[in-house]
């Protein structure tokens, strides 16, 4: 698969904001399932400076941990942060993973699916938070973080024993759904998982491989 690389991190999220931007024009009522993490900040902060009109829009995050949603670092926050509070997207159209995991799930099938899904990707090839071994079938449920991914997402946190060890996360059969996928990868540190993801074997090992069964994935890299 080809992996488009950009000279800056300024690059690669105007290039995603670029893509969010078309979409939205093009389909204002678009369902669009969202990252969290500090891979999309810049993206988002673009996007807010261009003052889209986000009322139609309907968002579905693509997980969130297991933890008081209120504490400033729960997804629900960051997103109230870095996106939702600065546009004028409906509180009501924003969704987040919920338990019982099917309700989410029809939730996004009675609107009719994801038309535009943006991932990150973690250093062992999670994508959302689908760790090494989820099956390519798998839909919305919980998920036990594994060591790694707690490790790297403790600089959220002032200890490592405060990263939550649970999240829910959408499948990668539902993210796989979508229409289209943009997988957006920031560091060297990045840049082998993301060769092995996007070029090695196709193998639940490696969550990301799965994208190279959908035909419309566009990857950007920026070290
Ligand atoms: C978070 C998510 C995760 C992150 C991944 C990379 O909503 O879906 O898969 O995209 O853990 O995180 P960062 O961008 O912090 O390196």
């Amino acid at each position: 698969m080809k992996i488009t690389t950009l000279k800056s991190y300024e690059e690669l999220s105007s290039t995603v904001a670029n893509i969010v931007e078309r979409q939205l024009k093009k389909q204002p009522l678009s369902k669009l399932a969202l990252p969290t993490g500090s891979t999309p900040r810049g993206m988002y902060r673009e996007l807010i400076k261009r003052e889209l009109d986000w009322s139609h829009t309907i968002t579905f995050n693509l997980d969130v941990y297991l933890m008081n949603v209120n504490h400033p670092e729960s997804y629900q926050s960051y997103m109230k942060k870095n996106l939702f509070d600065r546009t004028n997207i409906y509180p009501d159209h924003c969704h987040f993973p919920f338990r019982p995991t099917s309700a989410f799930e029809d939730k996004i099938a009675g609107s009719m699916g994801i038309d535009l899904c943006i991932l990150g990707i973690g250093s062992n090839g999670h994508i959302a938070f689908n760790e090494p071994g989820s099956s390519f079938l798998s839909r919305t449920r919980v998920m036990d973080l594994t060591e790694q991914t707690i490790v790297d997402n403790s600089r959220f946190f002032d200890d490592v024993g405060d990263v939550p060890t649970q999240a829910i996360t959408m499948g990668l059969g539902t993210i796989m759904e979508s229409k289209k996928i943009v997988l957006m990868a920031n560091g060297d540190h990045k840049l082998n998982i993301l060769n092995v993801a996007m070029n090695g074997e196709v193998t639940e090992e490696v969550p990301a491989s799965v994208l190279q069964n959908h035909d419309s994935v566009k990857v950007f890299y920026c070290d």
